[in-house]
């Protein structure tokens, strides 16, 4: 499977080196590459199945509403749909939630980079006060006590349930989560008619005049690097005191001195306390994007327009990062037809898990 994987690769790639020169586009064309999985957490399908079950269980959170698939719905390519995340009863999340799909292809995860791993990535919304509110060895207890859980935790790995171990499960679940082939990736591999006439130009506007390819790059759409856009503020943050409260919760946990004067997202800067990463976000994948919005690591761009605006605009107040565009009004309808009509992958068939 791997190997054939690697071929059907190098086969790929040579088909998009080709059609790269037939086609003089100056974009970055790059076809699709299979996901990577750790060697000390390798897919198996009964691990997949135990971790799309626990993804989908309420027991995860502290008071048993929350499951993951709350805030990650797969009908919405595993976003919310809300331009602030939903929350654990009583508190507000201060973020957007991201899509889950081809989440497995980044080296860095969430908004601002803080975490490496999807095996260390889950642990952080179980126990985030937040979100789901849970006390991990309480949790430990409660799936150990659930028969079938216990069951195949013995099969899967050999031993009981651990955090580890439920982490673990859950990330070879979303490894399959993945935008398989997209108008994008049949252009890709060749098929020349796959692309309408304005998609076509959208296209050359991405890696061209629009200079989006420049971060939004490679077959995942994302370089996985950090800039500071300068993207407003979504209103929220400060007029709703909760907001306000997760925000500065958040900031005191990372050690961020002012924690109880902060007004805004400090973004990267939180993990690294390096200037330049002020309000700096990682670069998001597009691929799905006609069905994740709003947009934005605070939501606040409601549509893909508005979001084009911005970057035509040159960014938010202040950035140095972009400049100008001056895209007219057709070229932007024919870049927003680019988005919409060939990075929207396969519907991917949920079937709902029983949860035990
Ligand atoms: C209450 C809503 C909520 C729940 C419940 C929730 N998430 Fe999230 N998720 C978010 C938000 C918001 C972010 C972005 C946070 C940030 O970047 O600071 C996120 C980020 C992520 C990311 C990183 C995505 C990326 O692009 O880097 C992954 C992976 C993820 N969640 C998986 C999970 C898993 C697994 C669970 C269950 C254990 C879960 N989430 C539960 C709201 C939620
Ligand atoms: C300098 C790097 C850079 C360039 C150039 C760039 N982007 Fe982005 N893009 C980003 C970053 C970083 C974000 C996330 C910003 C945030 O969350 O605050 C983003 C976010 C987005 C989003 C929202 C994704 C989501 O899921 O919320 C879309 C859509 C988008 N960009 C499209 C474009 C288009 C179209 C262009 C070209 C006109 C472009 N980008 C140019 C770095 C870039």
């Amino acid at each position: 499977m791997q190997r054939n994987r690697f071929c059907l690769t190098v086969f790929l790639s040579l088909i998009s080196a080709f059609t790269f020169t037939s086609l003089s586009f100056a974009g970055h064309l790059e076809p699709f590459k299979a996901v990577p999985v750790p060697k000390n957490n390798l897919q198996t399908p009964e691990k997949i199945e135990l971790g799309k079950k626990l993804f989908f269980d309420r027991r995860l959170s502290g008071d048993g509403t929350m499951s993951c698939a709350s805030c990650h719905i797969p009908e919405l390519a595993y976003t919310d749909g809300q331009d602030i995340s939903l929350n654990y009863p009583t508190t507000k999340n201060w973020r957007n939630s991201p899509t889950l799909m081809n989440v497995a292809f980044y080296q860095h995860l969430f908004h601002d980079g803080r975490v490496k791993t999807l095996e260390d990535q889950a642990l952080f919304p179980m126990m985030s006060a937040f979100e789901m509110n849970q006390n991990l060895d309480f949790l430990e207890e409660e799936i150990r006590v659930v028969p079938e859980y216990a069951e195949a935790f013995q099969k899967v790995f050999g031993g009981e349930p651990t955090r580890e171990r439920i982490a673990m499960a859950i990330a070879a679940f979303e490894r399959t989560l993945v935008s398989v082939n997209a108008p994008y990736d049949r252009f890709v591999k060749g098929d020349k008619t796959v692309l309408t006439e304005d998609a076509r130009k959208g296209y050359e506007l991405f890696s061209g005049k629009g200079r989006c390819a420049d971060c939004h790059a490679g077959m995942n759409f994302s370089d996985d690097k950090f800039y500071a856009l300068n993207v407003p503020e979504n209103p929220v943050l400060l007029n709703d005191p909760r907001v306000t409260a997760t925000m500065r919760f958040v900031a005191k946990v990372y050690h961020y001195k002012d924690y109880r004067n902060l007004k805004e997202d400090p973004g990267r800067y939180l993990i690294t306390k390096n200037k330049k990463d002020w309000k700096a976000f990682r670069t998001p994948t597009l691929r799905e994007i006609a069905k994740t919005g709003p947009y934005m690591h605070n939501g606040v761009l409601n549509t893909l327009d508005e979001v084009i605006d911005f970057f035509n605009a040159g960014g938010g107040k202040g950035n140095r990062v972009l400049k100008p565009l001056g895209l007219n009004d057709e070229e932007k309808k024919q870049l927003k037809t680019f988005l919409v009509e060939t990075l929207t992958g396969e519907e991917l068939k949920i079937t709902y898990p029983e949860v035990p």
